[in-house]
């Protein structure tokens, strides 16, 4: 962060402003830190984004999220906007943006901490250490395949979805967890349907011939989604990175939240063109809103990813060693057992990680 540094700020819905206003808290201590300028402008998305501008990613935000050198986002939607449909609902404006951005590698990594292995569904001596980086292809598949139609047929009616992938769009995810498992433990778990669908079957060729081409020094397997889920469930720890679709990755990341034991930790990083997307892995709780309550850590991570991405490595490095800390002490929200408040935990973090700074105005 020699220079300056634009962040386009996506609070959204729900405990969305809650979180974001700690990640923000932990920017901000990084960039006094590595003394450099930040420049933060909130913008209006999701449900608030209907309520002001009737649209969920009106202009203006399209706009600052294009010419921003990174994008923070909270969460969006809530109860009040579930029965809108079509273009109304608050979840296109986060495919729409994932689309515009072309961030179409999302990047979920999931560890478990030793201070929270005991609180994990699975079992502490299951879970305790697993470390993995879920690659999901975001701006393709099935989520945004054409055709795509809702209507009748004759007098019945009809839902249809199309789940595609092109080679090319298959080559540049796969390099994407490649290069990732070279900086980290070497292995790969490419995760498809091939038994049933084409597409799978594209997906895995693509995958086998990248690696034979590209990356031999990495190892590869396969395994198909249903027996995916169980061996996440059954032996995390035999994972690194895993690489996966669109769908599938949405659903194994939300599964492999269990390890850690709350979704509330993950964070997330969606990358692959000029302007990355960094948001917690959480949706808005719209059942904690206000209470103060809600975990701060998955976007505050979301905000070291961030750093990392924009090459302060060293930033990111002391918000991930100040978050294990504050779990060590157990400075944690209800959601881990805690009693600590939001902005606890985001001030404890922020300290750990920069030091104790005058307090101003987030
Ligand atoms: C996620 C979410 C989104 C997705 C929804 C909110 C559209 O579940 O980021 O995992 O399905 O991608
Ligand atoms: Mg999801």
């Amino acid at each position: 962060m020699s220079q300056t540094l634009n962040v386009a700020v996506l609070p959204g819905d729900g405990i969305g402003p809650e979180v974001t206003r700690e990640a923000l808290r932990v920017l901000r201590a990084a960039a006094r830190w590595r003394e450099c300028e930040l420049n933060l402008s909130s913008y209006a998305v999701g449900g608030n984004a209907l309520d002001r501008y009737g649209v969920p990613l009106p202009e203006a935000t399209r706009q600052a999220c294009q010419a921003a050198d990174a994008v923070l986002l909270g969460a969006i939607g809530g109860p009040k906007w579930d029965s809108n449909t079509g273009d109304l609902r608050c979840e296109a404006a986060l495919l729409g943006l994932r689309k515009l951005l072309g961030v179409y590698a999302n990047l979920r990594p999931v560890y478990v901490h030793s201070a929270l292995a005991a609180r994990s569904p699975l079992g502490q001596d299951r879970v305790a250490g697993a470390d993995i980086l879920i690659v999901r292809e975001l701006t393709g598949g099935i989520y945004f395949g054409a055709p795509r139609a809702l209507r009748l047929q004759g007098t019945k009616r009809l839902g249809l979805n199309t789940m595609v992938y092109t080679e090319e769009e298959v080559a540049r995810i796969a390099r994407v967890a490649f290069t990732w498992a070279r900086r980290r433990s070497g292995h790969v778990t490419s995760v498809d349907k091939a038994n049933v669908l084409e597409c799978s079957q594209l997906w895995r060729t693509v995958v086998g011939e990248v690696h034979a081409e590209e990356f031999p020094d990495v190892t590869l397997s396969h395994l198909y989604v249903d027996n995916a889920a169980m061996q996440l469930v059954l032996h995390p720890r035999a994972f690194d990175v895993i690489l996966t679709g669109n769908l599938f990755g949405d659903i194994l990341s939300d599964l492999a939240a269990t390890l850690p034991g709350s979704l509330g930790l993950l964070p997330s990083a969606s990358v692959g063109a000029t302007v990355g997307l960094f948001e917690p892995v959480h949706g808005s709780a719209p059942d904690i809103v206000g209470q103060g309550r809600a975990n701060p850590i998955g976007a505050i991570l979301s905000a070291a990813m961030m750093l990392e991405t924009l090459s302060e490595e060293a930033a990111a490095r002391q918000v991930r060693r100040a978050v294990n800390l504050t779990l060590d002490q157990g400075i944690v929200t209800p959601d881990l057992g805690g009693t600590a408040s939001t902005t606890t935990v985001g001030e404890a973090i922020c300290e750990v990680a920069f030091g104790r700074h005058p307090a101003h105005a987030i």
